[in-house]
């Protein structure tokens, strides 16, 4: 399977430099010193030393780190094993000369998102002291895992000044970033590693019918009133959204904006269970597991559907088992309804991003007018 190539892609990062033969690094010694990396991978010395502040050509790896192998498509499931104490260090070494080289000029010197670039910038670079991250696997509030920070490096934030940095750097370099800028903030140190949610390894269809289920959670759980029915972020609360600092935040609009977290399926899917820490977007982990008796008064939806959508509404909501009999299923199907219901979401979310006018078909108030 794909993951587990990538899983031991990931344990190789270790022992072997990437197969990308162009890529560089600031600080690798292997051009000098044809005997490293040694066992561990990590150049000693060389994040001192002041040369290496030039890129310097990597040389191939024999052993290819499958890294790309279901990259595009799924995500790599799993955690890196534990990290000795001692590769901990150098790789935080390491990290340090790639952070000044490749991130400080927006994330500042000592994390706080105040570097030099940043007062240019459309979007705040993170203040990485904060540790309070968006993307991730882990629980609304959580910190997130060392995986989810390398597939941020890796992607980056599509449709922000956050670059992607698959190519440029090698994987090692984004590994040993990763551990270094967990530095900047002491929630990593006293918190710990963060339990990832369990997250699904393959994608159902996403068709009609999933669209038209997901049209329902939507309404239901109401997204509308952020991200407004037809998914432009024009909801009765989006004008008075704001971040955990108190600045204005805009709700999304999934018919223009490349979504941040990435635009697969799965991308959508984690940020629904994880929510976006720091903005008022909430994870719908358990939230989910809400049955009819939760939506006794329909009421508020007749604002944003039309006779028809109502009709509609009321008949899905009647079918809906009660809460109590959700709670009562086994942990495992009780967590599948939750799961269908989030990719039912994806499905739709994504049908308004594609230009996918269905909604309007039975749901705007336009069409019933
Ligand atoms: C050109 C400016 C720029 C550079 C260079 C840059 N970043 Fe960023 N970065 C950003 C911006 C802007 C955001 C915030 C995006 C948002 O909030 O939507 C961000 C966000 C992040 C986040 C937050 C992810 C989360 O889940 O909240 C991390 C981690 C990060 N950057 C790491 C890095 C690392 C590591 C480097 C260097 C390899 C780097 N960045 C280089 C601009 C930059
Ligand atoms: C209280 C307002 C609010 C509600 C309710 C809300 N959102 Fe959001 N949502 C936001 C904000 C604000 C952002 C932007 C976060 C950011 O700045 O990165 C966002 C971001 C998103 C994103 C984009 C994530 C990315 O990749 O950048 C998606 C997708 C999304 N919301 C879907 C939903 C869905 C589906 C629901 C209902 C189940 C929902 N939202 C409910 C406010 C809300």
């Amino acid at each position: 399977m794909r993951c587990g190539a990538f899983a031991i892609g990931l344990g190789l990062l270790l022992v072997a430099p990437q197969s990308d033969a162009q890529e560089t690094t600031p600080v690798d010694s292997a051009a000098e010193d044809p005997a490293t990396p040694d066992a561990n991978g990590v150049n000693e010395g060389s994040a001192t030393d002041p040369s290496a502040s030039q890129p310097v050509e990597v040389e191939p790896a024999e052993e290819a780190v499958q890294q790309d192998a279901g990259w595009d498509e799924e995500p790599p499931a799993f955690e890196p094993r534990p990290i000795d104490p001692v590769l901990l260090a150098m790789g935080r070494q390491r990290g340090a000369a790639v952070y000044r080289t490749y991130c400080s000029s927006c994330h500042g010197s000592r994390g706080d998102g105040r570097g030099p670039a940043a007062r240019f910038l459309s979007v705040a670079p993170r203040d990485l002291t904060a540790g309070v991250y968006k993307w991730r696997t882990t629980a609304s509030g959580s910190l997130p895992t060392d995986a989810d920070l390398l597939r941020t490096v890796r992607q980056g934030a599509p449709g922000t000044p956050m670059p992607a940095w698959e190519g440029r750097l090698s994987i090692r370099d984004m590994w040993s970033v990763v551990q270094y800028i967990k530095t900047f903030s002491p929630r990593f140190a006293e918190e710990g590693p963060p339990e990832p949610l369990p997250m699904p390894d393959q994608t159902p269809a996403l068709d009609r019918a999933a669209r038209r289920r997901g049209r329902l959670v939507y309404v239901l759980l109401q997204c509308w009133t952020c991200h407004g029915m037809d998914g432009t972020g024009n909801g009765p609360a989006a004008a008075s959204l704001l971040d955990d600092n108190g600045n204005p935040v805009v709700a999304y609009d999934f018919t223009q904006n490349t979504l941040r977290a990435g635009n697969r399926p799965f991308d959508l899917y984690r940020t629904f269970t994880s929510g976006v820490n720091g903005t008022p977007m909430p994870s719908y982990d358990e939230a989910l597991i809400v049955g009819r008796d939760g939506f006794s008064d329909l009421g508020t939806f007749e604002q944003v559907l039309s006779e028809e959508g109502m009709a509609e509404l009321r008949r899905s909501v009647a079918a809906m088992p009660l809460t109590e009999e959700l709670w009562g299923l086994p942990e495992s199907e009780r967590q599948l309804w939750a799961s269908r219901r989030r990719w039912d979401l994806v499905a739709y979310v994504r049908s308004l991003s594609g230009g996918d006018s269905f909604w309007q078909y039975l749901w705007s108030r336009s069409h019933a007018n």
